[in-house]
């Protein structure tokens, strides 16, 4: 059967990722799709530079065109960041049927309902569960797993960095300066970290889980958010003496019709589940009405770990592919139309 032709918009820690894993679990991919997976060409800032990966050489492009214009390329994968340049490139690659698999949760916060849109209409999916929590399925497992339930609140970590940040702070005493330029250095932080202190980084994330979670679209300035720019290593020494350990959380909660959705830095109980989730992990209590408690937990960000949410969308995609039914499939998930959320 003809491969699967893939575009990937980046190259950098997810797009390495993704790389790997396409090439190593080739037996694995067939399995799930029944064809192979190719990557046709791979846009990058500069040609010149050193990859992590040996790719060939003529894969590599600076030109957009070559991926969002070519009517062989039937999937663009975007792990390149960014915003207006990228929501513009994903436009045109829907207009001209191509699904997309994206971990770009700045763009979703932002022009999720534009872009999701945009591929219903082209016929096309968008699946994007890489963007929150990295390769935890939690998006899957609000819209599937939970599709029956009605969300009233999610609470959790869902920033990588400032979670590592954090931890090495508080367990080895290290200077907040030289952890997050570690953080840098393993691929967990955004390529300007200011997102990840500043805590806007966890409010996308949490925003996404909020519209999803209680199917209104959330807009992200309404979302309240502090970061951990102004906490100190005395603070996270005094937290510990007291038996508390300090966390960014984001909380989103509905009761009746109103919705609160926050980020800030917070002192748990060291007893609390979430206190122990250390280094780059996330954790995420959801609660249903009927389910109850649940809990998603796994690594937040990374190179192997976001690439495996991506990759695994690219499997979705591909099935609908083959159903015939992409654009309106029931898995891949799609903000609600009409509702929003109300005012305070
Ligand atoms: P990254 O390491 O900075 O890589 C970005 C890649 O995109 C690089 O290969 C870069 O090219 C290319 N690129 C960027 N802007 C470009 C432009 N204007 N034109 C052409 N190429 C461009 O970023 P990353 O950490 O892989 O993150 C990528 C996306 O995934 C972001 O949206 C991020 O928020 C999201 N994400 C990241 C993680 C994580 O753990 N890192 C987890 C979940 C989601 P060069 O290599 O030539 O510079
Ligand atoms: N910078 C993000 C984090 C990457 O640290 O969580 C994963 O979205």
């Amino acid at each position: 059967m003809k491969a699967i032709s893939i575009g990937l918009l980046g190259l950098g820690t997810v797009g390495t990722g993704v790389v790997k894993i396409i090439e190593s679990h080739q037996d694995k991919l067939m399995h799930q799709i029944g064809c192979p997976v190719s990557i046709k060409k791979i846009l990058v800032k500069s040609l010149s530079k050193e990859r992590q990966v040996p790719v060939d050489s003529s894969l590599l492009t600076e030109r957009v065109e070559d991926i969002v214009e070519d009517p062989e390329i039937d999937v663009v994968i975007e792990v390149m960041g960014g915003v207006d340049e990228t929501r513009s490139l994903l436009l045109t690659a829907l207009q001209n049927k191509k699904h997309i698999v994206t971990a770009n949760k700045d763009l979703m916060a932002l022009y999720g309902p534009e872009l999701l849109s945009t591929a219903t209409e082209n016929g096309c999916d968008l699946f994007y569960e890489a963007s929150v929590a990295g390769g935890i399925p939690i998006l899957r497992g609000l819209v599937d797993g939970l599709a029956s339930d009605r969300i009233t609140k999610m609470m959790g970590i869902v920033n990588g960095t400032t979670n590592f940040i954090l931890t090495k702070m508080s367990k080895n005493g290290s200077a907040y300066e030289d952890v997050l330029k570690q953080a840098q250095e393993l691929g967990y932080a955004e390529a300007d970290p200011t997102s990840d202190v500043s805590g806007m980084d966890a409010a996308r994330k949490m925003a996404i889980l909020a519209t999803l979670g209680f199917s209104m679209t959330i807009d992200l300035d309404d979302v309240k958010v502090h970061g951990i720019t102004e906490i100190s290593k005395d603070d996270l020494e005094y937290s510990k003496k007291l038996g508390y350990t300090m966390k960014l959380i984001g909380i989103a909660s509905r009761e009746g019709e109103k919705v609160e959705v926050s980020v800030q830095p917070t002192l748990l109980p060291e007893t609390h589940p979430l206190a122990s989730v250390n280094d780059e992990y996330n954790a995420v209590y959801v609660y249903g009405e009927a389910v109850g408690e649940t809990m998603f937990y796994g690594p937040g960000a990374g190179s192997l770990p976001t690439a495996t949410a991506v990759v695994s969308d690219l499997v979705g995609v591909i099935k609908n592919m083959r159903l015939g039914v992409n654009g309106r499939s029931t898995v891949a998930p799609q903000y609600p139309k009409s509702l929003k959320a109300p005012e305070d």
